[in-house]
């Protein structure tokens, strides 16, 4: 999407910890990753995409934010209350559309349109069939606006509201450049609680899906089955932890990963076997969860399809005067979204 101005302050608040990114940039249209913050939060801050601890959220952006002057943000809504849909309908000129859509979306959405946001885009015209395929998004006004105000509350400007499934494309075609629109690739990002699915094909989207599953369950299982504490099951399971990881935790994460693994390749089964296309050609993964190798040989093993790690970090050179460089590249999985967030700007353009 073109746009101008300066760059928004990218705020990714999740389940389990809330991440910041900064991107300046230059006019020649260089641009440095000028800020990376990360904090976690406690235990049941988001239970089920519902914030329990508003306290915890704005404890967290007060603290991350406290030296910083600019406070224009671009927010991460939870992808808990929001619907996506690619849908197809007769062509006609954005007016119309801008007219129909309403009618369109009661038609596709469950919820009361009196209660949601709905946005849309255009994906493309289906040349010589009079139809073309638009993607509808209808989010919960409640659950946006709980956000944005507890941003508010913590002295911040949202500007700009995403969902995890665009801000990671929008970061993975920056970082790779534009898809290659013969090519099938899955965008895979798994968090703590959630997991989202976004197929590029012809270049655009051709299918997204959340999947409430993620990094947590995996802990609960070493936890469950070591009888240990969570704080310590979280520990083993990224590799340090108090003395030397039990040998029985390999195991159990490969078992724990299989699940959500299984989950994950029922999307791709469904999505070949609804979209006509043939091939998946990459899997590209981000998310904490991500950095689970277990994780990424369960997915590729189901699918028989490489999967690569996003290396989100491409989209702008990290200036090390004003980022710790080394907790950057240990999170720069999480950061993902936050870093897609970044890119977005003060103003789009109408063109
Ligand atoms: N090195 C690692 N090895 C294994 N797991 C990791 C590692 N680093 C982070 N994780 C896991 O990644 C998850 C956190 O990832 P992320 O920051 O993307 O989630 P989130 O944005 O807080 O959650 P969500 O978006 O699902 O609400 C946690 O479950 C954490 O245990
Ligand atoms: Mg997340």
């Amino acid at each position: 999407m073109a746009s101008e101005g300066k760059n928004l302050i990218g705020v990714d608040i999740g389940s389990s910890s809330i991440k910041v990114v900064e991107i300046a940039e230059s006019r020649n249209g260089e641009r440095k990753l000028v800020q990376f913050g990360y904090h976690p939060l406690p235990r049941e801050t988001v239970v089920d995409g519902h914030v329990m601890n508003s306290g915890a959220i704005i404890e967290g952006l007060e603290k991350l934010f406290h030296k910083q002057k600019r406070r224009d943000v671009a927010l991460r809504a939870s992808g808990h209350s929001v619907i996506i849909k690619k849908i197809t309908m007769p062509s006609m000129t954005a007016a119309e559309l801008a007219e129909q859509i309403n009618w369109e979306a009661e038609q596709h959405i469950p919820f009361d349109l009196a209660d949601v946001r709905i946005d849309y885009q255009v994906l493309n015209q289906r040349q010589g069939q009079g139809q073309m395929d638009v993607l509808l998004v209808a989010a919960k006004k409640e659950e946006i606006t709980d956000l944005t105000n507890l941003a508010i509350e913590a002295r911040l400007k949202p500007k700009v509201v995403d969902l995890d499934a665009f801000t990671v494309q929008n970061c993975f075609e920056v970082a790779y450049g534009a898809p290659d629109p013969l090519q099938t690739v899955v965008l895979l990002h798994v968090g703590a609680s959630l997991t989202t699915l976004n197929i590029l094909a012809g270049g655009t989207t051709a299918f997204t899906r959340d999947i409430a599953n993620g990094g947590n369950s995996v802990t609960e299982e070493i936890q469950r089955q070591l009888n240990i504490s969570q704080e310590e099951a979280e520990a083993y399971k990224c590799g340090g932890g108090k003395g030397l990881v039990p040998k029985e935790v390999p195991q159990i994460i490969s078992q724990a990963v299989e699940a959500l693994a299984g989950e994950i390749q029922r999307s791709l089964d469904f999505y070949l076997a609804t979209s006509g296309d043939r091939d998946i050609h990459r899997i590209v993964v981000s998310g904490g969860t991500a950095n689970v190798r277990a994780l990424q040989d369960a997915v590729a093993r189901r699918a028989r399809v490489n999967v690569e790690t996003m290396e989100a970090t491409r989209i702008a050179e990290p200036d090390p005067k004003t980022v710790d460089v080394e907790m950057l590249t240990s999170r720069s999985l999480q950061a993902t979204v936050a870093c897609g967030l970044a890119l977005r700007k003060e103003r789009e353009k109408s063109t």
